[in-house]
């Protein structure tokens, strides 16, 4: 299996484990997921209870720095836990929601974009090959003019390792070279860019609204380079059938280039806006279903 995912049904089974009880906190919280969300970030471990003396004199025993050692590992553990949990909880939420939702959702909850990151990290850190560095290659190859537009930056990773010019976009930022806003409605020019780049990032349930914004913000004949997880892609695993998402896309006023599936773990798209694109009255886009992480 996918060693990046859990199954639909793994899924499942920790929801309704957790549910009853997540549920009842995510209502009385005001840091609430928008609908449909996940459940809450678990709650913080409660102190470990104090050991007795086998004397029975009820005095607390002095910890031997052995234990005191033991003691904080077991809490790093816990935290690590609970934090991957609440990493899961945000993809889940991301994966989950409107675009317009997820940007008021962090907008409200802005450290928890930092949680996001670094849970994702962690979870990338466990793949072969990271999708974001083939297309900064990908870029470093090509033309060091053009513009490009980094839908759902993340770290900013491309602005950070090309020389071109480039518009990072995600929900959040506190680097003010990254622009913060809900990727369907950005505040690039209209056929200002040369590259449109949505590296694992369409993840609202609105996903189609993101490449009509890309498609807004290129210029005719610009590359729109998409690097989707595999699963989210393969009708034999619940995910979308790639032909269909291909054609939608050419539908909206794009060529396929080329297509790169020999990655175990993400698929690669390279398109091309043609030079007097319009996009078909009504596309038929599939369904991409979430893709959900492990617990590690
Ligand atoms: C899986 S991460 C990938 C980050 C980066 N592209 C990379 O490859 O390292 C997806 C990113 O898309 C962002 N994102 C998702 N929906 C968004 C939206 N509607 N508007 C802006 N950013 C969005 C998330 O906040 C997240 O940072």
């Amino acid at each position: 299996m996918d060693p990046a995912q859990e199954s639909a049904a793994g899924g499942r089974k920790r929801r309704r484990r957790g549910g009853a009880r997540n549920r009842r906190k995510a209502s009385s919280s005001s840091q609430k997921a928008p609908q449909p969300a996940a459940a809450a970030p678990p709650p913080p471990p409660s102190p470990p209870a104090k050991r007795r003396r086998k004397d029975g004199t009820g005095h607390a025993a002095a910890a031997t720095p052995k234990r005191r050692r033991n003691t904080s590992s077991v809490l790093d553990g816990l935290r690590a836990r609970l934090s991957g949990g609440h990493f899961r909880m945000l993809n889940e939420t991301l994966y989950t929601c409107s675009g317009r939702d997820a940007f008021d959702y962090f907008k409200e909850n802005p450290s928890f974009f930092d949680v996001y990151h670094t849970g994702y990290q962690e979870q990338m850190s466990h793949w072969p090959e990271q999708p974001v560095n083939i297309i900064i290659n990908w870029l470093k190859s090509h033309n060091a003019s053009w513009s490009v537009a980094d839908f759902g930056c993340g770290n900013a990773a491309v602005a950070k390792n090309v020389e071109n010019k480039v518009f990072s976009i995600d929900l959040v930022s506190d680097d003010p070279s990254v622009i913060a806003c809900d990727m369907a409605h950005t505040p690039l020019e209209t056929s200002s860019v040369d590259v449109a780049i949505f590296c694992l990032s369409l993840m609202g349930t609105n996903y189609p609204s993101y490449l009509e914004e890309a498609n807004r913000v290129l210029k005719p004949s610009g590359w729109l380079v998409i690097a989707e997880v595999r699963s989210r892609l393969d009708p034999n695993n619940g995910g979308a059938d790639p032909q269909k998402f291909s054609k939608a896309i050419i539908q909206l006023g794009f060529s396929l280039v080329s297509k790169d599936a020999k990655n175990k773990m993400f698929v690669l798209f390279y398109f091309r806006k043609k030079e007097k694109s319009k996009a078909a009255k009504s596309i038929d886009w599939p369904q991409l279903k979430p893709c959900l992480y492990k617990r590690r």
